[in-house]
């Protein structure tokens, strides 16, 4: 069962996983049209989630949810006890910015986690949650900045294009692929593995440099960019060597190149 099913990186699970003819999969959505499938549930982070999970009664929950962090960590916590009692498996979307407060280097899944920002102290709240309820029940895959087809990003690309203008950041970073997501978590699930994984790009790349190859390969006049403050380094690299080559095989020109693809 996904949780946040309609979102960028939601549907590409749900999309992903809906094609394994032998899994049954749900999915939640909250204010979107249910484009992506009728077979999704609406719903709120208002609401208690128990009697979802009764009706659904999955074996394995990912959490790809967004919303109010007090909320969504008391979704969290009452969905980690289904999981606890029902011997299941949560799989968490995670955040680089859980580094957030140590921008000098790439960090890899053992490295202490240092949040400096109130997103990161509430994405390695959620994460310390998983582990202290569920242990080996619990996988957390931090993301660095995800890009999907037509996911806000892309959007906001195409809109700076038009306008002439696009706003960039002044820092190091990696990216993920939506897809590259999507394949992995279907592996966790069907290899039943858990612990902390980093998903992204194999190469660190500065943010305005990417952009402009992105711009050039969507085959668009580069806009005027608009440069933030200098952060450092914002990148979360894989050191595990249980995970296939090809689920890995992801650097900034293949990302590029699938953006790209019709
Ligand atoms: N995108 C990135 O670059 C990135 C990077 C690192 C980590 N992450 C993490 O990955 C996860 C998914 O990110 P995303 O970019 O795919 O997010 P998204 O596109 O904004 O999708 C969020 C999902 O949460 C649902 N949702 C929002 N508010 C809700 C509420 N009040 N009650 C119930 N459901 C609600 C949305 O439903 P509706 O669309 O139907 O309203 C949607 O399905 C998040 O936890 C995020 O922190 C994302």
């Amino acid at each position: 069962m996904i949780l946040g099913a309609s979102g960028t990186i939601g549907s590409a699970i749900f999309r992903r996983l809906s094609q394994e003819k032998t899994l049954r999969v749900a999915g939640t959505c909250f204010s979107a049209r249910q484009k992506e499938s009728p077979d999704l549930i609406r719903f709120s982070l208002e609401a208690d989630i128990l009697p979802l999970l009764r009706q659904v009664r999955p074996d394995v929950i990912v959490s790809a949810l967004r919303g109010d962090f007090g909320k969504q960590l008391a979704v969290h916590e009452a969905a980690a006890n289904y999981v606890f009692a029902h011997s299941g498996k949560m799989i968490f979307l995670s955040t680089v910015n859980v580094f957030d407060g140590s921008l000098e280097k790439p960090h890899y899944e053992s490295d202490a986690r240092i949040a400096h920002s109130d997103y990161g102290r509430f994405k390695l709240q959620c994460e310390d949650l998983l582990w202290d309820r569920l242990g080996r029940q619990a996988a957390v895959l931090r993301l660095p900045f995800v890009w999907g087809k037509n996911s806000p990003r892309m959007e906001a690309v195409r809109a700076g294009c038009s306008a002439g203008e696009l706003e960039v950041y002044d820092i190091q970073c990696n990216h993920a692929a939506d897809l590259q997501i999507a394949e992995l978590v279907e592996w966790i699930i069907r290899e039943d593995k858990s612990g902390t994984f980093h998903v992204g790009t194999s190469d660190i790349v500065g943010y305005e440099p990417f952009m402009e190859r992105l711009i050039a390969a969507m085959g668009e006049k580069k806009p005027r960019f608009v440069r933030g403050e200098a952060a450092g380094v914002m990148a979360v690299l894989n050191s595990r060597t249980d995970i296939p080559h090809k689920l890995l095989d992801w650097d900034s020109e293949r990302l590029i190149q699938y953006l790209c693809m019709p």
